[in-house]
């Protein structure tokens, strides 16, 4: 007999262009992949993410306005396990990141703890930083400051402006995040056993 293994439901949560989204969905069609996109959410009906979901056949919703998004998005969770934030631009309440402890992530464009919060990029080269990168983590109460799953340095030359370092992170962020989602897919498979 050859037992299937149940794949984890994973949502993403995005406000903008979902060029993660798209890398997080790509991954997710590997045959070795314990996830699969089952949900987009969007704080923003024009993000050009939506598009992304559409092509891909995924079903997707969005809030506007934020005024009780969190109470608003639970019912469309029941079978999610996991929720992946990609360019996410709202703060979610702390009830919510409670009851998603540890099943919750996020990535931010720094090598963190440094430059949290917005704009991260454009902080490096402010600080005139000899590196910067970006970080999956959990989500906690706390901006940008719950447990590092993975991150990855990039490096700043003095040619680069926060345009071009936004890009060099980006191409980062489109490796760290799947394989950091599978990462946190996997614990929480073992949890289950
Ligand atoms: C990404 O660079 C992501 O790290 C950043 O927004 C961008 C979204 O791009 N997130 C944050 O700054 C969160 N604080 P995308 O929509 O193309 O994935």
């Amino acid at each position: 007999m050859h037992n299937k293994l149940k794949k984890l439901q994973v949502a993403i949560f995005i406000s903008g262009r979902g060029s993660n989204l798209e890398s997080l969905i790509q991954s997710s069609f590997t045959k070795q992949s314990l996830v699969e996109v089952q949900l987009v959410v969007s704080n923003n009906s024009k993000a050009k993410g939506l598009t992304i979901a559409k092509k891909n056949k995924i079903p997707f919703i969005h809030f506007i306005p934020r005024k009780n998004f969190e109470n608003k998005v639970m019912k469309y969770l029941k079978n999610i396990d996991i929720i992946c934030l990609a360019g996410f631009m709202q703060v979610l309440d702390s009830k919510f990141v409670r009851h998603w402890q540890s099943r919750l992530i996020n990535i931010h464009p720094s090598y963190l703890p440094a430059f949290k919060g917005l704009n991260a990029q454009d902080q490096a080269i402010k600080a005139k930083a000899s590196y910067s990168g970006c970080s999956v983590h959990y989500v906690s109460t706390k901006i940008d400051s719950g447990k590092i799953i993975l991150q990855k340095k990039v490096k700043i030359l003095k040619k680069d402006n926060t345009e071009s370092l936004s890009k060099k992170i980006l191409i980062e962020e489109h490796k760290v995040y799947p394989k950091a989602l599978q990462m946190v897919a996997k614990t929480l498979l073992t949890r289950q056993q």
